[in-house]
């Protein structure tokens, strides 16, 4: 919602968001809650909680199965769903959305399904050192049992990826590129339509890692081009339990069920089992239905808000609280590349990043602090770990001045 000021420019009126979020208003060890994990999960909107209550009371039944009242209305609810995702991210047809629960899960499906079939002995995979866990271990996983290769794009020193040294690694066994739109460690917004390019030169395809970009960013991947695009209902306002498969047709055509069991399949015998179509074929088993209707509630809210006003909002955050931090004696904020999301990982000189954590923990502020399941990253870095303040649009600037304050309490606790 956007309040008209007396200048006649329009203003982000937070604090009538924050109202929507009922968890905000509580306190911690008798101070306000100050959330700044958002990276690792967001807080969910009335609107998003209701939806999982309304669902429960008023239309519980399995999908795709029944052929009574409840479940078509569920069905009806659910495959809504498909394609507000389909519009939300501007997919051409509403089968090439798959429904996980989450983008590890999604990752692997891919590895699984694609990489199983397409990935031979002595063929290469390319990934970048900004890469989550969930974009390295599936991957792995896929080359040991391939006999194939990963191959790693470098950054430098602010966390940007060395485009150069990048398409440097391509070559004709380069057969998958796996990369993060933007990094959860450090912010880095990747330029992914450049990443895909250089990638389709080679006739390589490309899986983009959303987690962190879908939150923030406005996701279109036929505008990019990519072939595959996952992300987390989870990360953007929805609940935990769902994540969304986005896959060319002719790809998802060509690519073998990830698993068996019912609703994926045409018919079975003993002897045969033939396979539904898309994207049913990769949803074997009761999905997740309440979350996938809850997470159709959360993609509304954010598009009521409009990624165009969140984005310079959130990014005011950021400079705010890059600003306020940076000025603490000792602080390093690892990651600072032109382009970036709202994170600020930082260090402070010998103090174990857990310790910054649990005091600020003591004043109501949640942070993460460790290695935020990017390791390789951290060796990149020389560092063990980070703590990490990461901001969604219902954060404010007062909290980003309480942030500066508990860690300024930290350095004099620790000098
Ligand atoms: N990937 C999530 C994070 O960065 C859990 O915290």
């Amino acid at each position: 919602m956007l309040k008209t000021k007396p200048d006649g420019k329009t203003a982000f009126d937070v604090a009538r968001y924050r109202k929507d979020f009922p968890i905000l208003a509580q306190k911690v060890y008798g101070k306000p809650l100050v959330y700044l994990d958002n990276a690792a999960t967001t807080q969910k909107p009335r609107q998003v909680i209701d939806a999982l209550r309304e669902y429960y009371e008023t239309e519980n039944a399995n999908i795709h199965r029944g052929i009574f009242y409840l479940s078509e209305r569920a069905t009806e609810d659910y495959e809504q769903v498909r394609t507000k995702v389909q519009q939300f991210i501007h997919a051409r047809a509403s089968r090439e959305i798959i429904f996980v629960r989450g983008t590890t899960e999604g990752i692997n499906l891919v590895a699984q399904s694609y990489g199983r079939t397409s990935i031979k002995r002595g063929d290469e995979i390319i990934i970048s050192a900004m890469e989550h866990h969930s974009n390295i271990v599936p991957w792995q996983m896929l080359c040991e049992e391939a006999g194939a290769r990963l191959r790693i794009a470098p950054i430098n020193d602010e966390g940007e990826l060395l485009i150069d040294e990048y398409e440097k690694l391509f070559n004709r066994k380069t057969k998958l590129a796996a990369m993060t739109h933007v990094s959860n460690s450090l912010g880095t917004i990747n330029p992914v339509r450049q990443i895909i390019r250089v990638a389709h030169r080679f006739h390589v395809p490309v899986l983009i890692d959303g987690a962190q970009a879908a939150p923030h960013l406005p996701i279109d991947v036929q505008d990019l081009d990519c072939d595959f695009y996952v992300f987390s209902g989870h990360k953007m306002y929805g609940p935990t339990g769902v994540g969304v498969v986005y896959g060319k047709a002719e790809l998802l055509e060509k690519m073998p069920p990830y698993q068996g069991g019912g609703d994926m399949i045409s018919s079975v015998t003993f002897e045969k089992t033939t396979y539904n179509v898309l994207p049913f074929k990769f949803e074997a088993g009761t999905p997740n239905i309440a979350d996938v209707i809850a997470f159709g509630r959360a993609m509304d809210y954010l598009g009521a808000i409009g990624y165009g006003p969140l984005a310079v909002y959130e990014h005011d955050l950021l400079a705010c609280a890059a600003e306020a931090l940076s000025r603490i004696k000792g602080l390093k904020i690892i990651g600072t590349a032109k382009e970036k999301a709202s994170v600020v990982s930082f260090v402070l000189r010998d103090v174990h990043p857990h310790d910054i954590g649990t005091m600020l923990d003591r004043d109501g502020i949640a942070i993460r602090a460790g290695h935020h399941c990017t390791m390789p990253l951290m060796d990149r870095f020389g560092i063990p770990a980070t703590a990490r303040a990461s901001f969604a649009f219902y954060n404010t600037k007062e909290e980003i001045e309480a942030l500066r304050r508990s860690v300024e309490q930290v350095v004099r606790v620790f000098k």
